[in-house]
């Protein structure tokens, strides 16, 4: 399945929740680029100033990429992804992909908000420097202040793009070239929509609504 919305529309954050109920792999392209930036790999090298501009990293590179994870064993069952595909080109790229594996995409989830909502989510968003887990300072705070709540770590860090400046280019590029795929998926019959201005188990609750009438 595809979960799909603009930045800070809380994609990563129900991929994580779902991805038990649902039993298959999370695969967050985002995330796989950061990982990749992190190790100083010649992907992550090159990606670096695309990623932590809030431009997006080209399509081959990105097709590439997905192609690979999902070979790997926990997506044998199918998976969820997060950031992917976000234009026109890596939507048909992907069908070609699971078509060429006798497979194909069940359902796309839009996750639905306003820009002024995703601006101030993303303006209080941080994650444990451990384990990535992620957090709000109004809507998610650790249970113990200064703890993660997942492993324990002490030290937690924002997102390179996280600034005013940079959330407004992920968001004018996302209504430019990313929503134009909603269509493509609305003519399948395979579109579904969540409200994501609702409060997280709110939305976590309606998404798997929606997916127990896809199954
Ligand atoms: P990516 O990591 O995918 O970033 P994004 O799409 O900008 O989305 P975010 O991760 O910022 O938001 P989210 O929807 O996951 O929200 P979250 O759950 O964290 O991509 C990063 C970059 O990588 C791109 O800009 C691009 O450069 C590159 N890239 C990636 N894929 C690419 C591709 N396919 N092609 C080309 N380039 C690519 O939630 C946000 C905050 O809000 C959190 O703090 C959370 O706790 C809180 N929150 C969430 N939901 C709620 C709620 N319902 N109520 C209250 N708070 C909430
Ligand atoms: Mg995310």
């Amino acid at each position: 399945m595809i979960i799909i919305g603009p930045p800070g529309a809380g994609k990563g954050t129900q991929a994580s929740r779902i991805e038990e109920f649902l039993g298959i792999g999370n695969l967050s392209t985002g995330a796989l680029l950061r990982d990749a930036i992190a190790s100083g790999s010649e992907l992550g090298n090159k990606a670096k100033v695309l990623v932590e501009g809030g431009k997006f990293v080209p399509d081959d590179v990105m097709i590439a990429l997905v192609s690979a994870r999902i070979a790997e064993p926990d997506c044998e069952n199918g998976f969820i992804l997060d950031g992917f595909p976000r234009t026109l080109a890596q939507a048909a790229a992907l069908d070609e992909l699971l078509e060429s594996q006798g497979t194909k995409v069940d359902a796309v989830v839009e996750i639905k908000t306003q820009d002024d909502v995703v601006v101030e989510r993303i303006n209080g968003r941080f994650a444990c420097k451990t384990c990535g887990e992620g957090y709000h300072r109004a809507f998610k705070t650790p249970e113990k202040d200064g703890v993660c709540d997942v492993c324990g770590g002490t030290e937690f860090e924002l997102r390179a793009d996280d600034s005013e400046e940079k959330i407004r280019t992920r968001l004018s590029l996302y209504h430019e070239q990313t929503a134009p795929i909603l269509p493509y998926y609305e003519k399948r019959g395979i579109l579904k929509s969540v409200d994501g201005t609702k409060d997280l188990d709110n939305v976590t609750q309606e998404l798997k609504e929606v997916l127990a009438s896809v199954n």
